[in-house]
This record gives C-alpha cells, structure tokens and sequence, in this order.
C-alpha cells in the first residue's frame, strides 16, 4: 500500500520538476525530456502516422497531435511533454504552401529568394488547432509533467522560406541577407510577429514553458549573428515578457560554439540549449552559474546504447553537476533509435 502522507501538500504533489529547474533550482537526478521525443522511432507513432495519412494533417488534428504529444510521456514517463507540431506551421500561416516530401523533408512554395514578400499574410492565420492540441495535452497531463510549447528561431525558419526547402548551408537566405538587408530584415519583423502572436497563444493555452529552436544559428559570419540570431530572439523574449511576464524560454542555438556565453546574456532566455559538439565542461566554465542548462548527449549515443551510453552520460552529469540542469539530447532523436536504448538511458539516469 502507498498511501499518500499527510504532510505531502497539493503544491508538492503538483510538482514539476523540469518547470522548478528552468527556473534555476537543481534537482538529482536531473529532470529529463528528448527533442523529437515523439517521431518515428515509436512504433505507436509509425502506426498512428499510417492510420492518419501524413505529416501535417496530424499537426492540424488535435486529437491526433495530443494522443501523439502524449504517447513518449505514457511509454517513458519523460518530465517534458513536447507540443507535437512543426516550426514550418508559421510560413504556412503567413501564406506559404507546405508539404513534405517523403524521404526529402519540407517543401515551402513558393521560394522567397529575390526579396519579393508580397505574397505573405501580414498575420498569421489558421493556428487555432495547435492550440486546441496544447488544450487537450494539459487536460490529460500527469501531474507532474512540463507542458512545453515551441516556435522556431526567425533566423531558421526564414532559410526554410527563402530557399523554399532545407539547405546545407542556408546560401539562399544568407545570400538575400547581404544582398538586400533592408529586405530581409522586413521578413524577420513579419516572422518575429508571427512567432510572438503564436506563442503567447499556446501560452494562453497552457504551455508551462517554451523553446526556442535556432537549427541554423551554427551559419552565420559574427555581424550577421547579431542581426538574425541576437536581435531577433531579444525581441521574442522581451514581447512575450511584456505580455505574459511570468513566461519560462529556453534558446535552442543549435552550432553556435563560443558565442553561446554572448547569447545567453543578451537573448535574456531563461535557459540555453546545448548541442552535441558543445563540451559541458566549458560550457559550465562559460555560463552564468546560476543559468539552467540543457542538453546535450549525442543522438548517436544514444544510437549505440551500451558502454558507450554510459560514459556519455557520466560525462555531461559530471560537468553539469552543480548547476540547474536538464538531461536531453543535443539534437532531435534519431528514428532508428531503438526504444530499449531510451529504457537504458531513464534507468541510468534514475538510478
Ligand atoms: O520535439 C518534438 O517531438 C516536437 C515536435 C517537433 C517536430 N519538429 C516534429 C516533426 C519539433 C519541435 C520540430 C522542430 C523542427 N522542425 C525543427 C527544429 C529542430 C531541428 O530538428 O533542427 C526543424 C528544422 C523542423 C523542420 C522539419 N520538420 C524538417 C527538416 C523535417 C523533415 C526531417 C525529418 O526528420 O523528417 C520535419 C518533419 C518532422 N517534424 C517530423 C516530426 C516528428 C517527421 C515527420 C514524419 O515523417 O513523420
């Protein structure tokens, strides 16, 4: 029998622990949740993916984008629960088509590479389902599971609308960036505005904290990085704040290196994102003490599984031992993780 004892508050039987670590207390053993968490590598994914018939019909359907939402929570019991959806949903609300290619990945029409916007909506549209996903999450939420939101960095998903598809090295939005960057910076203000209206409704729909993802911050020349990383997540941050002051942001710079200490300070995230090429080690050295880190094994490790799991997670715990941490991946899972790894890495880490 497990009677709950009296002393135990509703407070503390409604405790978050990934909510109390973003917000700067350290917890053992670290709370834990994995980028794309929900996706292909869940056989329950695969099926309900067959079923549904496509990518993004699912990220319209909030009962499917909830069950799916839910389902790494149910199998893994994982202390974030992650909006399922896209960053790409924001092009498409702003009035670009969007598909994806099987095998290939987004598709966005048409291509904005001569710095003609004029087809874009100047507000976003079409979003109400998200946030009816977010609803039914939270409905169905344990209690002590994060909600977390999301939207993409400006930066990224303009090189996902410009080039109208995925690049290796974002050419086409870097090369419109320097050639016309009075053009370029009108497409960031539509997208900042977009993202901020996005945010504070799944805000306002529930989620208990949001990320940032940047996947390309890691391309820019310095300036550039301050004028389409820095600036315009400084201007995410400080326009949700100015709405909803209480709100909890973690910054997702994916391959920015040494810059990461400039962008924790002036991005005024509460929380920074490491990827997998990052060294913990220098990071604690680098950041604030008291800044709630995440991250950062290897989505390869995790691949491989084993001895080779083991060190890496010995190693990030060791480095981010004595500051607010929250054990996740460097970078989305990989679909052909197989899912007793992810068994392997929670008994690890709750042991
Ligand atoms: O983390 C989560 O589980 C939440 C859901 C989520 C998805 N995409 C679902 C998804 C999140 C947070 C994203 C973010 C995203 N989407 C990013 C930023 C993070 C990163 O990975 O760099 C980017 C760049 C995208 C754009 C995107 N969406 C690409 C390039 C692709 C195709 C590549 C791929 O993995 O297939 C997607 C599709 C996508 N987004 C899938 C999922 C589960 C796969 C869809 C499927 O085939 O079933």
């Amino acid at each position: 029998m497990h009677a709950i004892p009296a002393s135990v508050s509703p407070e503390t039987a409604s405790d978050r622990p990934l909510l109390a670590v973003l917000r700067g207390e350290r917890r053992d053993p670290p709370p834990v949740w994995l980028m794309r968490q929900a996706g292909r590598y869940l056989p329950e994914y695969r099926a309900l993916r067959e079923a549904k018939g496509g990518f993004l019909a699912m990220c319209y359907d909030p009962a499917t984008a909830a069950e799916i939402t839910l389902q790494p929570i149910r199998r893994f019991g994982f202390d974030g629960a992650i909006l399922f959806s896209d960053i790409l949903v924001i092009p498409h609300a702003l009035g670009q088509d969007l598909w994806f290619e099987a095998g290939e990945g987004p598709r966005l029409a048409p291509p904005l590479l001569d710095g003609d916007f004029s087809m874009l909506r100047q507000a976003i549209g079409r979003l109400d389902p998200v946030y009816e996903t977010v609803r039914h999450v939270v409905a169905d939420l344990p209690a002590g599971t994060t909600m977390l939101g999301f939207a993409g960095s400006p930066w990224t998903v303009a090189t996902y609308m410009v080039a109208g598809a995925g690049s290796k090295d974002q050419g086409a939005a870097r090369r419109l960036a320097y050639r016309d960057p009075v053009a370029f910076q009108r497409l960031m203000d539509l997208i900042v505005g977009a993202t901020v209206e996005y945010l504070i409704g799944q805000i306002d729909a529930g989620v208990m904290a949001i990320q940032l993802f940047d996947s390309w911050a890691g391309s820019l020349a310095p300036d550039e990085f301050r004028r389409w990383v820095i600036s315009p997540n400084r201007a995410i941050v400080d326009a949700v704040r100015a709405r909803q002051p209480a709100a909890v942001i973690i910054g997702f710079p994916k391959g920015i290196g040494e810059k990461l200490p400039v962008y924790a300070r002036e991005t005024g995230v509460d929380a920074v994102g490491l990827d997998e090429t990052i060294d913990p080690v220098w990071a604690n050295d680098a950041l604030p003490g008291d800044l709630p880190v995440q991250g950062n094994l290897d989505p390869l490790a995790l691949v491989a599984g084993g001895s080779a799991l083991e060190r890496a997670v010995g190693t990030i715990r060791a480095a981010l031992a004595t500051r607010p941490h929250i054990f996740n991946l460097g970078h989305g899972i990989l679909p052909e993780t197989p899912v007793s790894h992810v068994e392997q890495l929670l008994a690890m880490l709750r042991r």
